[in-house]
């Protein structure tokens, strides 16, 4: 049985470099909400029209819909080796949300990974990132720029063209981190309480020594039979 994992931090922190590169290591699925909304907005679906202004403004989209939404895709086969949960819980209706789920079906999470940054190091790295939208690579024109110039894409064997995210606006971005340390922030408590909180501090690590102490913590509870 893989492992089930929460990866928590604020927008920028690497959340998504390192869910990514955990799943691969891993073979079990990377669930990003994130990603998952915007899906929706890319096939204008209609739950497309209900997301949109929350994640335009870089506010959090309602409780309800969002764990709507996840407790559906954790019960797809795929889930159930473990994965690597990106971008939720982010408020503590969301956590106690996904204790029920799981308790509901006598499962536990193993670990929450927590990136902290300091917010003066989000704005440099989101102002940098660049996204392929053909297969989500994410890279910072500062820390991990692409191969083939500024534009395009070179990894997984994809050329797709570069984009910057709609909502890596210095306004949006100033709204994530408010929202991120009024309401996500917390919920490291809450891990904290039932000892299932890791933290890295990311401010001087690149994403391959980030991955490295993360896969520290990951192997010992392996070793240790917690999967
Ligand atoms: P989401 O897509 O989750 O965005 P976010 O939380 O703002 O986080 P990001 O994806 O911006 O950052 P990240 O931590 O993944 O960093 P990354 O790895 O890309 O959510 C978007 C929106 O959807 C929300 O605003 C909300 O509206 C909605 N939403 C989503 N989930 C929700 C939920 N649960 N409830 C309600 N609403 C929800 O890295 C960032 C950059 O830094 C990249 O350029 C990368 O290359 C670089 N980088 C990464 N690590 C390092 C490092 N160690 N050193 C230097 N650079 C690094
Ligand atoms: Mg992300």
């Amino acid at each position: 049985m893989g492992l089930r994992i929460v990866l928590l931090g604020a927008p920028g922190a690497g959340k998504g470099t390192q869910a990514q590169r955990i799943a691969a290591a891993r073979k079990m699925p990377h669930v990003s909400t994130g990603d998952i909304f915007r899906d929706h907005l890319q096939r204008k679906t209609d739950l497309a029209r209900e997301i949109e202004p929350y994640m335009e403004s870089g506010s959090l989209v309602p409780d309800e819909l969002t764990c709507a939404i996840v407790a559906q895709r954790l019960c797809e086969p795929d889930c159930r080796g473990g994965y690597v949960l990106d971008g939720f819980p982010r408020s503590l209706r969301q956590a106690e949300t996904l204790e029920r789920l799981l308790g509901e079906r006598t499962e536990k999470l193993d670990v929450a990974l927590d990136i902290q940054v300091s917010d003066h190091e989000i704005v440099e790295r989101l102002t940098a990132r660049r996204v392929c939208p053909e297969c989500g690579a994410i890279y910072n024109l500062k820390y991990d720029p692409p191969r083939n110039g500024d534009t395009r894409c070179s990894k997984n064997g994809c050329t797709g063209t570069l984009m910057r995210r709609p909502d890596d606006t210095a306004e949006t971005i100033r709204q994530r981190l408010l929202i991120y340390h009024e309401t996500t922030e917390p919920i490291r408590m809450f891990y904290d309480e039932r000892g299932l909180l890791r933290t890295v501090v990311s401010d001087n690590l690149t994403p391959e020594a980030v991955f490295v102490k993360f896969e520290e913590i990951l192997c010992a509870m392996e070793a240790a039979g917690k999967a």
